[in-house]
């Protein structure tokens, strides 16, 4: 186990909807990064269709997981939106501004892309936060040192 390993983050999914193609990511990079005006960014890898969905998004939401959705959060991150609608299987509702948001969310941010950042074999997504909401309050799911937590 490396050092960075130890660098834990919360279980996401990060969603979108472009051209009515929705789709979801777990994404456990995910951090705010500014507080006036709020900002959040995810990092996205390269090779993911999320990464694809993204750079025609002008708008996701970063779905923060409880424990309720571990299993939503193992599926969105294991299966390939390339190949499967995952919002067929799982029940979801929409935000306001129309993305998705899985079953298992305790809170959740819509954001408007404002600009990316390329960062090795990621590319790193700033996100201003439009609208919040808390679904459920309780604490998130946390990933680090390969596993959910
Ligand atoms: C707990 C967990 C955390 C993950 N964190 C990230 C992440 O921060 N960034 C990323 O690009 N992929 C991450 N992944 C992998 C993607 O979720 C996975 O490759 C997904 O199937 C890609 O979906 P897509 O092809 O529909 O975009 C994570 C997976 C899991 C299970």
């Amino acid at each position: 186990m490396s050092a960075i390993d130890k660098l834990y983050g919360p279980v996401t999914i990060v969603t979108v909807n472009v051209e009515g193609k929705m789709n979801g990511i777990t994404v456990a990079w995910a951090t705010r990064v500014s507080w006036h005006p709020k900002i959040v960014a995810v990092s996205i890898g390269k090779t993911r269709y999320s990464r694809e969905l993204l750079d025609k998004a002008d708008k996701f939401a970063v779905c923060i997981m409880g424990k309720g959705g571990r299993e939503v959060a193992e599926y969105f991150g294991t299966v390939s939106g390339r190949n499967v609608n995952k919002f067929e299987k799982i029940s979801y509702e929409l935000s306001k501004s129309g993305l998705p948001i899985p079953s298992g969310t305790i809170a959740y941010l819509e954001c408007k892309k404002t600009n990316q950042v390329e960062a090795g074999d990621h590319i790193v997504y700033f996100g201003l936060v439009e609208e919040e909401k808390v679904l459920k309050n309780e604490p998130p799911l946390v990933f680090g040192e390969g596993q959910i937590l």
